[in-house]
């Protein structure tokens, strides 16, 4: 199947104007720029003199800046500390215009910040400072009251797992439950380990590597592929399964179908990081649009290519997406019905 032109037009036009809840690990990607001349005295390490310093969202907060690059609104839920990274995580929210209403915040944890040094363009460490245990009882009813505040007024929710502790297991079912009773499409990227938590929800969006790790198949051969989805959707009663493939593109599973592969185009790749939560983040927006589960897929896969063509974690707007999807049109391949490698 090609999207037409038309399509393309229809479904760019109607993104940019839903609310989109975001619940997950929220992080703080911290980087040091410097150089190294000389290997300290006091062991055998570099000294790394800083000359620059930078501060990006990360984790789900990476995924609502995607949100909002669409022109959507991001409403953020997950946790912060009482912590100077939790106020420069603020102020980062701020500068996008992304609300900050929606954080709970708790003493007792720590605001999570990664931070990268590097040196001479060369990351020399990395560390991170984080609380990785669940949240309290008292913690989750707070945060699950925040979705419920939001949940009357979106039109999809974005769970971005990265098993810190923020979507705890009674959580997730309590969301699950809601978004079924509520019909709130609900998309996950997910954590490989708990996989199978992720019961019956609308989307999953799995690497090849977390899908085949979850399934207990590695992902080798077309064989492979279309065991682990199937399986998966199977496993899961999942509405689909979108496993992505990196420099492959990605395929779309979906109950009472064949599957839908989408490859991508070569081209100069700068920057991976990322990429996965553009992915979910232009999946469910271009959902809410009224895009079909193949055409939002299409349209995902056109937003990452976007994305990994820039250097750091990257967004991309709509009209930029209108564009690289009229220039795959124009290239003349969208989806298939064989996975090419
Ligand atoms: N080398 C590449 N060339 C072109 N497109 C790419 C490349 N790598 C990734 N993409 C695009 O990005 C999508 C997601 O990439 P990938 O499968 O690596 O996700 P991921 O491992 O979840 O990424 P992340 O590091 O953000 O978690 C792919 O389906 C594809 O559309
Ligand atoms: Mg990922």
């Amino acid at each position: 199947m090609a999207l037409s032109s038309a399509r393309i037009t229809e479904i760019t036009n109607a993104m940019g104007r839903a609310n989109v809840l975001i619940l997950g690990d929220i992080m703080l990607d911290e980087y040091w720029h410097g150089s190294v001349d000389r290997i300290s005295p006091e062991a055998p390490v570099p000294v790394v003199e800083v000359q620059s310093q930078r501060h990006l969202l990360g984790g789900a907060a990476n995924v609502a800046a995607n949100i909002s690059a669409l022109g959507d609104r991001p409403l953020l839920v997950g946790t912060v500390g009482r912590d100077d990274a939790a106020d420069k995580f603020r102020k980062l929210l701020e500068d996008k215009g992304i609300s900050g209403d929606y954080l709970v915040e708790d003493g007792d944890r720590k605001t999570t910040i990664k931070t990268r040094i590097i040196a001479n363009s060369q990351q020399v460490v990395r560390a991170d400072q984080e609380t990785r245990d669940d949240l309290s009882a008292e913690c989750e009813a707070r945060v699950f009251d925040r979705i419920q505040q939001a949940a009357d007024h979106i039109s999809g929710m974005i769970l971005s797992d990265y098993g810190k502790g923020v979507i705890t297991h009674s959580l997730l079912k309590n969301v699950i439950k809601l978004c079924r009773s509520r019909k709130i499409y609900l998309a996950v990227d997910p954590k490989e380990t708990r996989f199978h938590d992720y019961k019956k929800v609308s989307l999953i969006t799995p690497n090849h590597h977390e899908a085949g790790f979850a399934f207990g198949r590695r992902i080798r051969t077309e064989a492979d592929l279309l065991a682990v989805g199937n399986g998966l959707l199977e496993q899961l009663k999942a509405e689909s399964i979108l496993i992505t493939r990196g420099a492959q593109g990605m395929s779309l599973f979906r109950v009472g179908s064949e599957p839908t592969h989408i490859p991508t185009f070569a081209r100069h790749v700068f920057d991976v990081t990322g990429a996965g939560d553009t992915v979910i983040a232009t999946f469910v927006s271009a959902i809410a649009a009224g895009a079909d589960p193949v055409e939002a897929a299409v349209v995902a896969n056109a937003g990452a290519g976007c994305t990994v063509a820039e250097v750091g974690t990257a967004t991309v707007g709509v009209e930029q997406l209108r564009k690289e999807l009229e220039r795959n049109v124009k290239n003349g391949i969208l989806t298939s019905a064989e996975p090419q490698n």
